[in-house]
């Protein structure tokens, strides 16, 4: 699909990330040093992780910063709506559990998502959580990864933790999903040959038109895209990520997409959360 996040579509905008196209500042990166991006360290590694937030346009910033004026705010609204009223077949709201407006809810711990299920033996992001409850406690039938109940629900709860700190445990049981993240993270795939690496790590900062090509951090998520009019969910961001450099779309919410979750989120521990962050 061609949109103007990206700025253009396919090889094109590939021409201008890496600088073929002249539109990067001298000297251009040729695709050839680009091709070890992965192996030499990455660029939120040695500057530390720098928020979406930072690379987006005065307008843009103001427009998230203003609680009237970030259309993502509506998301959080109808997903409060949710959790006090809708009642499943167990008879039960979400604020029945976890309180008028999730006031038992612990923003601290909201942070630390995606968190190990001992129960799954497994990773779980905010959005499975939620969905869990949905389905197990609720009665409800799922709602399919990334739909807009599903983010109605989570952009709410994650709200709640805004202004906490990203907080993502890498070691004990999280470590090899962390590893696995961090591995799909750098393998180059698909036609063109590319890796979330190669753009949010080696090249973030650089201009692609208007914009400027940010270190694909997550503490904006789930996040109001201009471009679609809607929030939009994460594992949805990296299906458009992988159809920018052409490469294969994986099922949301599968376990590659859930660790891949796992290292980009860990990779920003320390940013403040900002949902809904506004993005383009
Ligand atoms: C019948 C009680 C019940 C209902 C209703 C319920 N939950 Fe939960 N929820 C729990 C329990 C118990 C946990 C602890 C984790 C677990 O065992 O799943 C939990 C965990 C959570 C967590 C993670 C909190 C943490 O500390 O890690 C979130 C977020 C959450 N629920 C959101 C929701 C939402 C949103 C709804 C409505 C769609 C909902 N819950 C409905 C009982 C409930
Ligand atoms: C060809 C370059 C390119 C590649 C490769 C790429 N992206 Fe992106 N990505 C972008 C552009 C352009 C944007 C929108 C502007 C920005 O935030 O950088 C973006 C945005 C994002 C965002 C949203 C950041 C925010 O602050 O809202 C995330 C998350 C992200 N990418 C993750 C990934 C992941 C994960 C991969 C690998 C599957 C990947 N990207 C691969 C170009 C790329």
């Amino acid at each position: 699909m061609c949109n103007h996040y990206f700025a253009r579509c396919g090889s094109v905008t590939l021409m201008f990330v890496l600088g073929a196209g002249g539109l990067l500042p001298a000297p251009a990166v040729e695709p050839v040093t680009v091709a070890k991006a992965a192996d030499t360290a990455s660029q939120a590694e040695t500057t530390g992780p720098v928020s979406g937030y930072a690379f987006l346009q005065k307008e843009t910033q103001q427009m998230q910063d203003d609680d009237f004026l970030n259309p993502g705010m509506q998301w959080v609204e109808a997903g409060k709506e949710m959790f006090n009223t809708l009642q499943g077949e167990n008879g039960k709201t979400c604020a029945a559990c976890h309180g008028e407006d999730g006031s038992k809810l612990d923003p601290k711990r909201i942070a630390q998502y995606p968190v190990y299920s001992e129960t799954l033996g497994k990773p779980v992001t905010l959005q499975n959580q939620v969905n869990a409850c949905w389905t197990k406690r609720m009665g409800y039938h799922p709602l399919p990864y990334d739909t807009e109940g599903a983010i109605k629900l989570e952009v709410f709860v994650q709200n709640l933790a805004r202004g906490e700190k990203v907080n993502v445990q890498t070691d004990g049981p999280m470590r090899p999903y962390y590893e696995k993240g961090r591995t799909i993270y750098q393998t180059r795939v698909g036609q063109l040959d590319m890796a979330c690496s190669v753009c949010h790590d080696s090249n973030a900062g650089k201009k692609i038109r208007g914009n400027t090509l940010s270190q694909g951090q997550v503490n904006g998520y789930p996040a109001y895209r201009l471009q679609h009019g809607a929030v939009a969910g994460l594992h949805t961001t990296f299906n458009e990520c992988y159809r920018l450099f052409r490469a294969s779309e994986m099922p949301l919410g599968n376990d590659d997409y859930t660790a891949l979750e796992v290292y980009v989120t860990a990779r920003g521990n320390g940013l403040t959360i900002e949902t809904p962050a506004v993005r383009f």
